[in-house]
């Protein structure tokens, strides 16, 4: 099982970034553990992190046939990006959003994402940890779609 991690702008700010809000870890540290938690369920993960839109929508487009699900922050972009929310839906894979912070405790602006409306599931609030949520959310329902 191969599954696609998608992380949008200034995620590549980790651990120096508000780390009252998103914490110590690096995007590396991140992806290190989610690696390693995902080899012992045999699952495969492509890391791609980007800050501009296009790229991030290009990279969705390429999973369609590549990779069976995708873990996707778009960060800033999931308050605005219509342009991202379709490439989800064109893409039509199982995805989960993930928010290292609580959405729903910070500014108006940031409770609202436009993109969840194009996923399967969303986890926000639990920090880093909400990385290893989601992917044990999407194994099961790659799993149950595969079965
Ligand atoms: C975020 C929340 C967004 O509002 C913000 O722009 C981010 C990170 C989160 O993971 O909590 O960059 O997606």
């Amino acid at each position: 099982m191969k599954i696609a991690v998608i992380q949008g702008p200034n995620l590549n700010m980790l651990g120096i970034r508000e780390q009252h809000i998103y914490g110590p870890m690096s995007l590396e540290q991140i992806h290190e553990q989610m690696k390693a938690g995902a080899a012992q369920n045999g699952v495969e993960l492509e890391f791609f992190q980007s800050n501009l839109e296009g790229e991030i929508v290009d990279r969705i487009q390429e999973c369609l046939g590549e990779v069976d699900g995708i873990l996707i922050n778009p960060a800033a972009y999931s308050h605005t990006s219509i342009a991202i929310k379709d490439a989800l839906s064109a893409v039509n894979l199982p995805t989960i959003e993930v928010h290292i912070s609580n959405i729903y405790k910070r500014e108006e602006y940031r409770q609202k994402s436009v993109t969840a409306a194009a996923v399967t599931g969303v986890i926000t609030g639990f920090g880093p940890f909400g990385y290893h949520m989601g992917l044990m959310a999407l194994t099961q329902i790659i799993s149950e779609v595969k079965a």
